[in-house]
């Protein structure tokens, strides 16, 4: 009896037990799930999450950087827009300086064959920049005034490749002479001439006409050297009329001295000590005789000569002589104080623009060397001339004269007031 009313108050205390247990069980979850939670905050972020005004600093500084963000995007946006700007401005100057250039010289160049294209460039280097030209590309020279005949210079560039060119050697020479000089190059084989008959020997060359067979004679008028040594008696101008008659003139050139505007060479030599007087170039040289005479002297002379009307070239070649085809306006093939002689007759005068002449004067005087002698043999002008422009004209260049000769040329009659003067001028030793 007594253990049913003991066992009742038992059963109540036990029965409060388990609720106790079961309210404990889901508050100890609820700190349990608590402490997981603010586990993982924790270890997701450093920020304290449980102090709210650093995390009110931490969002407030979120917003600032935030804030800043966005005004640097849109200081990014100003700049690309300006720069956008600037790259359509640099476009837009581009396409213009392209306009001009076409519109000048530029167009001149489209208006060009390929052909002419290839032969003035510009070419890559193959091997990159170099540096001994600080280029990494290459124009090959050609006279600037080509660019002025584009027409002309397209037509002159018009060949089939690798066969035999046009026979345009007037055509080529008009251009040379009007300033296209050098012309470009080509790839086209000259005409070569049928049968072709091998030089005479030296010394005979020197004074022997080549054999007719030797050139190709389509660019003159004379077709061939019987006609051309017969020119002298016939009526009419030709460039140095009588120089290819080695037996006439030709044969006593330069070996009087008269005293006036004919001087000897071996006077001229003579001013010199002997034997230091060894290259030179005689400009404007017609047939070669002065090289010829220079060269029995033990001389070697280049004789530069245009072909007009006549195969000056090839005549002076044929004697054994060197010829070189380039006008008196191009600009000497020679280093700077190399030449010994410089010899030129009736060639420079006063039918070359006073500006130009001046130019080839200074030219003259750069090849020659210190103590070298320039020998200008009849230079023609006008007497107003001689003293108003060339006699300063050679002083202010520099030379040294070591003689004078002025003289008036009659054969028109006394009142044309036409001169001549020769003058044998040394380049000074510094
Ligand atoms: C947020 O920052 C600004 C400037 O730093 C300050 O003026 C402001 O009082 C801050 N606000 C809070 C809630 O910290
Ligand atoms: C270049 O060619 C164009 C079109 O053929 C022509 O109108 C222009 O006159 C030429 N320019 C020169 C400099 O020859
Ligand atoms: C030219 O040189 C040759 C060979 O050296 C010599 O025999 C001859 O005498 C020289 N002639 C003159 C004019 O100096
Ligand atoms: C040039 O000047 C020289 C010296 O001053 C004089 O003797 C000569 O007659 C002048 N010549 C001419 C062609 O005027």
């Amino acid at each position: 009896m007594g253990s049913k009313d003991e066992d009742h108050p038992k059963k109540k205390v036990c029965q409060l037990s388990i609720q106790t247990k079961l309210k404990l069980k889901i508050l100890l979850l609820i700190v349990l799930t608590n402490l997981v939670t603010i586990y993982i905050f924790t270890q997701n972020s450093s920020l304290p999450l449980w102090d709210s005004t650093s995390l009110l600093h931490q969002l407030n500084s979120t917003q600032h950087e935030l804030a800043g963000s966005h005004s640097q995007i849109s200081d990014f946006r100003r700049k690309l827009a300006s720069t956008t700007s600037l790259i359509e401005s640099l476009l837009a100057e581009l396409t213009s300086l392209r306009e001009s250039e076409k519109t000048t010289q530029g167009n001149d160049f489209f208006n060009l064959s390929d052909e002419a294209k290839l032969a003035i460039g510009p070419h890559k280097l193959p091997l990159g920049f170099s540096p001994r030209s600080g280029s990494d590309n290459v124009h090959p020279p050609v006279g600037g005034g080509c660019l002025r005949f584009p027409e002309e210079l397209t037509k002159y560039m018009t060949y089939d490749i690798g066969k035999e060119c046009p026979a345009d050697d007037v055509f080529a020479q008009r251009l040379i002479l009007k300033g296209c000089e050098p012309l470009p190059r080509r790839r086209c084989h000259p005409k070569s001439p049928l049968g072709y008959v091998e030089p005479t020997r030296v010394p005979e060359s020197l004074w022997t006409i080549p054999h007719d067979k030797s050139i190709i004679w389509d660019p003159y008028t004379c077709k061939n050297y019987k006609c051309l040594v017969d020119r002298q008696k016939s009526p009419g101008y030709y460039d140095c009329k009588d120089c290819f008659n080695l037996k006439g003139r030709e044969r006593s050139r330069w070996l009087i001295d008269n005293g006036g505007l004919d001087y000897g060479m071996d006077q001229v030599l003579g001013t010199k000590p002997a034997g230091s007087i060894r290259i030179g170039l005689d400009i404007g040289g017609g047939t070669g005789t002065f090289a010829a005479r220079m060269k029995e002297r033990n001389i070697t002379i280049i004789t530069s000569t245009m072909n007009i009307d006549g195969p000056f070239n090839s005549f002076i070649a044929s004697r054994g002589l060197i010829p070189m085809h380039v006008s008196v306006f191009q600009r000497l093939p020679f280093f700077e104080n190399t030449l010994d002689i410089v010899h030129s007759m009736h060639v420079l005068s006063n039918w070359i623009p006073d500006t130009m002449l001046e130019f080839t004067l200074y030219d003259i005087y750069r090849v020659m060397r210190p103590g070298g002698l320039f020998w200008l043999d009849h230079f023609f002008c006008l007497g107003s001339q001689l003293n108003g422009t060339y006699v300063p004209m050679i002083d202010r260049v520099g030379f040294k004269k070591l003689r004078w000769n002025a003289g008036m040329k009659l054969d028109r009659g006394a009142e044309k007031n036409e001169w001549y003067f020769s003058a044998l001028l040394e380049k000074p030793m510094t």
